[in-house]
């Protein structure tokens, strides 16, 4: 799974307000594709009122559709002598649908599996130019979840490109994006490799039979795995 949430939404909003001095604070508002403006006055009568507007706008209104949640957590604390009115708004939305032929593993990933053989380079090409990129494991509850997709999806190479290679530096193995394979957290290498066979192989693949990874001819045609971010 890669990180970085794009599209899916969850704005938070702290608003604290410290009544007696008409203090108003608003925070985070992460998203540049979300807003929070915030006013405060007093009405005719001197009583002092905040009033905070939460906006997140969607570029693709008719994807990612649903449900809308908004929480909303009162709390009052005294701080040094002073009341702290705090209220926190959440608002959270559906994520993002997976693309057109990607499986949707909850709490994991979109993974897209394809048959077809192509070099590491076409694989790679391929997975771009459908939002994704290579598959790069970086979880145990992934690698299992990839195992699952594998025992269900019959007809496929023996070995399938994944997003990392060895190409630059022999033995350093990297991912698409640059990160040592080392340093994700996770790697389960199928016993026996990488070898660099003939000193030939220098591109990523998990075994089908039981997804453990391999180094591989990048030239090979193989099948190979996509992966799509989910937010
Ligand atoms: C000001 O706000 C208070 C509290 O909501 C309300 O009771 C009062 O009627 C308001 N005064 C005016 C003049 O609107
Ligand atoms: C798998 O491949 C065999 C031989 O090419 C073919 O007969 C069969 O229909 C394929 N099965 C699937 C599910 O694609």
């Amino acid at each position: 799974m890669s990180f970085g949430r794009r599209g899916a939404w969850a704005l938070v909003l702290v608003l604290a307000c410290v009544a007696a001095r008409g203090l108003v604070r608003a925070q985070q508002c992460r998203r540049v594709a979300a807003s929070v403006a915030v006013g405060t006055s007093r009405n005719a009568s001197g009583h002092w009122e905040a009033q905070v507007v939460l906006q997140r706008r969607s570029e693709a209104p008719g994807r990612g559709a649903g449900e809308v949640r908004l929480e909303v957590e009162p709390s009052t604390a005294i701080c040094g002598g002073a009341r702290v009115d705090s209220v926190t708004l959440t608002i959270r939305g559906p994520p993002p649908p997976p693309g057109p032929g990607y499986v949707s593993v909850p709490g994991v990933g979109y993974y897209r599996i394809h048959k077809e053989l192509h070099t590491w380079a076409e694989a790679k090409a391929i997975c771009e130019a459908e939002g994704g990129h290579l598959l790069i494991i970086n979880s145990e509850a992934e690698d299992k979840a990839i195992l699952q997709l594998l025992k269900r999806t019959p007809n496929l190479s023996t070995w399938l490109f994944i997003g990392f290679d060895d190409k630059e530096k022999e033995g350093f193995y990297v991912t698409i994006f640059g990160d040592p394979v080392a340093s994700l957290g996770y790697a389960r290498w199928h016993p026996g490799q990488p070898d660099d066979w003939d000193k030939k192989e220098d591109c990523g693949t998990v075994w089908t039979e039981s997804g453990g990874l391999n180094d591989y001819i990048c030239d090979g045609k193989m099948g190979f795995i996509c992966e799509q971010r989910t937010g």
